[in-house]
Order: C-alpha cells, then structure tokens, then sequence
C-alpha cells in the first residue's frame, strides 16, 4: 500500500480544468518525482493533494486514511507536510518561529522536534534567531523544509525545492531531500530542473496537459529518447 495515493484525480480552478484524471502512487520509503512543461498542472496536482483547492473528482488517500475533501490541517494531522514554491516562510519572523509555525497543528513543540531539524540543517541552529527575509535563497529553502519537517512527516509534498538556487546548490538541496527519505519520510517532489531530480528519485512520472503522459524508475526516464527529445531539452 502506497503512503500516497491519487486515483483519477480531477481538479481545477473555476470552471478550468487543469488536471484531467492523474494517477500517482507514492510508496513507503520512496522519493518520487513528477516532472514536465510548464503550465502542465504539477503545483495544481500538489495543492489539491494538499486540500488547499477541491478535487472535483477521483480521491486521495495519505498512509491509509482517504483525505479526499480534508482542508489542509486535518492532512496534516494525517502526517503530510507541503512546502509551497512560492512564499513558503514568514519573512518577518526568525528562524526558529518559523519552525514553529510549522508545528502549528501541536499545542506545544517538543524541544526535540527542533533539535532535530537543526541537525539536519546546522545553519538554521546558528541563525535560529535571524529573521528569515534577511537570509539567502538557499537558507531560506531549508526554513520552509524545515518547518515542513517539524511535525516528523511520514509524507512530504515539495513544490520546486531547487527553483532560484545557485546551480551549485541544486544537487546539495537534492542531497538533503534524499537524505529526509532515507530517514523514513516518504518524498513527492515537483520539479522543473528534471534531469538532476531524476537522479535522485526512485521513481518519475511526467505530467503533461493535466494528464499522466509517462512513469517508470528515474534512471528509465533519463534513458527515454522521447522523453530526453519531449521533456528534458539537451543541456544538463
Ligand atoms: N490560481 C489560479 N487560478 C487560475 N488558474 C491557475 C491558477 N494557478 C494556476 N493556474 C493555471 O493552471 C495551469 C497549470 O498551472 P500549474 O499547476 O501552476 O502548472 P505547473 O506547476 O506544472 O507549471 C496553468 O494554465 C495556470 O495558468
Ligand atoms: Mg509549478
């Protein structure tokens, strides 16, 4: 049985349509990347996984519990955490308040559930009490990992964790996604710097025009003539 399952997933925004019956599966233990053009529905996918818009149709279930219809904290306390691609961290406050907005759904944070994060992510220990604006893109990704982290996900939804970093710290970023899954959280990853995510992954899917267009292990993927010559371009 799968952490995360998506079965015929239909959704959109108004009367659009976006995403036209997706199927995904996210296994124990597993990273798993969904890549593809721009526009093809993948952060659209993630929200509505997430709750923060409706399925309109088909359903997901997270570690067993079918979450179809729950708002975002009722799956959070299911177990998933989601970073957003975009305006994932409080600017105006530190480190470590972050961290505890990401705790949110718990009436006190344990000690430990920061300590934990710090070790993963030394540098947020040291600047726990610098203010999040003030930081780097780099530093900054790791403040909304690691918030995401506070609650010991068994499932983490990341949108774009590579998006406005310095080419040098992309593989370092991947690096620690792939080290949160070998720690027991199951990783569902979106991401447009597809050759490099593959790498990492366990499994791929390539999502185009709302729909499944392929899916096999990373390495398959990277291997596909049609989907080098479709949907991963030449460089990298
Ligand atoms: N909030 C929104 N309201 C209306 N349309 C949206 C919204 N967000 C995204 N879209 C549209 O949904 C489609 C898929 O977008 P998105 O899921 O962000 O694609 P991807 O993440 O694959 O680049 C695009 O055509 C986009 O314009
Ligand atoms: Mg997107």
């Amino acid at each position: 049985m799968g952490i995360l399952e998506v079965s015929d997933l239909v959704t959109g925004y108004g009367e659009a349509e976006i995403v036209h019956g997706v199927n995904l599966e996210v296994g124990s233990g597993e990273m798993v990347t969904v890549i593809g053009p721009n526009g093809a529905g993948k952060s659209t996918l993630m929200k509505s996984v997430f709750g923060l818009i409706d399925c309109w149709e088909g359903g997901v279930r997270i570690d067993g519990t079918d979450v179809t219809g729950y708002r975002p904290d009722e799956i959070t306390r299911v177990g998933a955490s989601y970073v957003p691609q975009r305006e994932n961290v409080f600017p105006n406050l530190t480190v470590r308040e972050n961290l505890e907005m990401g705790a949110y759904i718990d009436e006190e944070v344990s000690e430990n559930a920061y300590g934990e994060v710090y070790e993963r992510f030394p540098i947020l220990k040291e600047r726990r009490n610098q203010k999040v604006g003030r930081m780097s893109g780099g530093q900054r990704q790791m403040v909304a990992m690691g918030a995401g982290l506070m609650i010991d996900p068994v499932l983490l939804l990341v949108d774009e964790p590579s998006a406005g970093l310095a080419p040098d710290l992309v593989g370092e970023m991947f690096e620690r996604i792939r080290r949160i899954r070998e720690d027991g959280t199951s990783i569902l990853m979106v991401e447009q710097n597809a050759r490099q995510a593959l790498r990492y992954s366990d499994r791929g899917y390539v999502l185009d025009q709302g729909e499944n267009a392929f899916e096999g292990p990373g390495e398959d993927l990277l291997e596909s003539e049609e989907i080098e010559e479709m949907y991963l371009g030449r460089a990298g």
